[in-house]
């Protein structure tokens, strides 16, 4: 089956370090996706597309799409897109996916968005989204990386997202930013999973334990903090959303890595 595709171009592309960059490209009008999905993007190798999933970070009624990326030296696509430069074509599928969006979740109080490395990307979309807030009283953003300049977006979320013309009152009143970093000294360190067991998270946030009367959670990470996650929101009563798209406590999706 043919899939539609349409060639966008890139606006900027913003390298976090040596591992870590993000990059903005136009938006065709017609193209339609909700807060947290993924599509696939590549670029044309021999005559032929290469294309991968990447979660969409940019909000839904922002005019550009925007995207987060590893690079990997050795990797296909991303060994390429690193080198992206504004003007460039890239091409973008028109069907967007994935599980990570608010409908798949019941209505609770809290939602809990826990993401490690570019994990984060579906995070960025869905807490720029006016209905996130609408839904819940508070929304903890958790972004788990191995070292601080792996914080991609750690200003953005504390200090430009607050001030956002439209969004910066809601921002302001309901979304908690909880970086945590596991192999250097910063002042929440430690895994998101150790921190939910030991309750670090919950006093530093000023929230109760995680509790699904109340809490949603949206997972996105390896396949070994999913496994760990899943565990563990299982072992204190989560329902994961099942496959039929009945809403449920949680939802998970993995972060796109091997690229
Ligand atoms: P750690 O440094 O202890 O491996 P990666 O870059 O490998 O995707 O890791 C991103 C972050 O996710 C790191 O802080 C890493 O911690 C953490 N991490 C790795 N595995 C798990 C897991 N099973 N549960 C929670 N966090 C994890």
């Amino acid at each position: 089956m043919m899939v539609a595709m349409a060639t966008e171009h890139v606006i900027d592309v913003r390298h976090w370090n040596d591992a870590l960059f993000s990059f903005r490209t136009t938006r065709d009008p017609g193209f339609r996706f909700d807060s947290g999905q993924f599509v696939m993007i590549g670029l044309e190798t021999d005559g032929r597309p290469l294309m991968r999933a990447y979660s969409i970070a940019s909000a839904s009624w922002e005019e550009h799409l925007e995207f987060f990326s590893i690079k990997v030296a050795n990797g296909p696509l991303t060994s390429r897109l690193q080198h992206l430069k504004p003007d460039d074509p890239l091409i973008v599928t028109r069907k967007p996916t994935g599980t990570l969006v608010l409908n798949d979740l019941k209505p609770g109080k809290n939602l809990y968005l826990l993401g490690t490395g570019t994990g984060l990307a579906p995070f960025l979309s869905i807490v720029r989204d006016p209905e996130t807030y609408e839904r819940f009283d508070r929304v903890v953003l958790a972004h788990g990386v191995r070292r601080i300049e792996d914080l991609a977006y750690a200003h953005y979320l504390q200090h430009e997202l607050p001030q956002h013309e439209y969004l910066g009152e809601l921002v302001r009143e309901k979304l908690i930013y909880y970086p945590t970093v596991t192999r250097e000294a910063f002042r929440h360190r430690g895994r998101i999973t150790d921190a939910i067991v030991d309750g670090v998270m919950s006093e530093a946030i000023g929230l109760p334990p995680l509790n699904p009367q109340t809490d949603r959670v949206m997972l996105c990470g390896s396949p070994a903090m999913l496994d760990d996650l899943c565990g563990l929101l299982e072992g204190r009563g989560f329902q994961p959303s099942p496959r039929t798209r009945e809403p449920g406590d949680y939802v998970i999706e993995r972060a796109f890595v091997e690229k």
